[in-house]
């Protein structure tokens, strides 16, 4: 089965392991069925690796993880010869250690570079020419060919500027490239429900709460970078323990705020990003978003 020729099937196949994001999988699928290797910009936690993972698992190939830094050198990326080997038996193919662009162009897999903009610019030279060519010369192994399906997919976060490179425009012109932001609320209430699969009388509305204040995060005003939908996950899914632990029942309107806002101190505290020109702690922040939601706005804590 040539990916080409069941695109349609596959985007069909590939969506039912995605909760929305119809758009991005045509696109995306559209640029590898191409043969083109993609960047996908987005925060963290917007449906990117779920994405692939349904796509390489759809074609039948695997998913290589790299995470882009500067320690991110060529030979990390190609691979090495067995330096004891190499004393014993001198260069060889045979003892050389494929690293994963290697292994990735052999395979036929997808490798997944993630914040692709932390590398080194000899390390993205190295990628862009097995881009062009889909093959590699290694010295003292031989020349590399790329199976077809072979794709690299880098990743950019938009809001990253720590230790990154501006891209110069001759990596950019070789690259397509997405833009993925985060879903609406609707979605990422599905998204919670299906992965921290709350129970009981209370996953309704703690899965809409948790996902509101999750939202909120990213709108303050003192948040460079807010939680993604990671965070309401597991803000759920701490707030059954936690009910439990404290026997909070459903119809317990005085005890659930509270129960909402200790959750979201341990989901949320490390994963809003403060502003580094604001004197202000996580938790201060976390208590003002859940002020605002519980305090000013009681409608939306009532229960339903
Ligand atoms: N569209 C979706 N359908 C189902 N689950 C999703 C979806 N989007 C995100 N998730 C869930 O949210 C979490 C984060 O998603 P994912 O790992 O795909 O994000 P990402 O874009 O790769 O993030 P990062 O940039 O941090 O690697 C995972 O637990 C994943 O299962
Ligand atoms: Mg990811």
């Amino acid at each position: 089965m040539t990916p080409e020729s069941t695109v349609s099937a596959s985007r069909q196949r590939v969506a039912e392991h995605l909760v929305g994001r119809e758009r991005e999988v045509e696109l995306t699928l559209a640029a590898v069925a191409a043969g083109r290797d993609i960047v996908l910009e987005g925060p963290p936690g917007t449906s990117k690796t779920t994405m692939l993972k349904a796509i390489t698992d759809e074609w039948g190939i695997p998913l290589m993880f790299v995470e882009g830094n500067a320690d991110l050198t060529p030979a990390k990326l190609v691979g090495h010869h067995n330096p004891s080997r190499v004393l014993r038996e001198d260069y060889s193919p045979d003892n050389f250690v494929a690293g994963p662009l290697t292994e990735a162009m052999q395979t036929g897999g997808f490798l997944y570079i993630e914040e692709f903009n932390r590398a080194p610019d000899d390390t993205l030279n190295t990628l862009l020419t097995a881009m062009a060519d889909r093959r590699l010369a290694i010295p003292r192994v031989g020349m590399i060919e790329a199976l077809p399906t072979f794709r690299v997919i880098a990743s950019m976060n938009p809001y990253d500027n720590v230790g990154t490179t501006k891209l110069s425009s001759s990596i950019t012109d070789r690259l397509n490239r997405l833009s993925v932001d985060y879903q609406n609320a609707e979605a990422e209430e599905r998204i919670v429900h299906l992965r921290a699969k709350p129970e009981g009388a209370l996953a309704d509305r703690l899965v809409a709460d948790a996902v509101a204040v999750t939202r909120a995060t990213r709108e303050h005003p003192y948040v460079r970078q807010g939680s993604s939908v990671r965070g309401a996950i597991d803000l759920v899914a701490v707030a059954v323990q936690l009910a439990e632990l404290r026997s909070i029942e459903a119809t317990d309107d005085s005890r659930y705020p509270e129960l909402v806002f200790d959750s979201m101190v341990v989901s949320l505290s490390g994963r809003i990003h403060i502003d580094e020109a604001v004197d202000i702690s996580p938790e201060a922040v976390l208590r003002e978003i859940w002020q605002d939601h519980f305090v000013l706005d009681p409608a939306l804590a009532e229960p339903g």
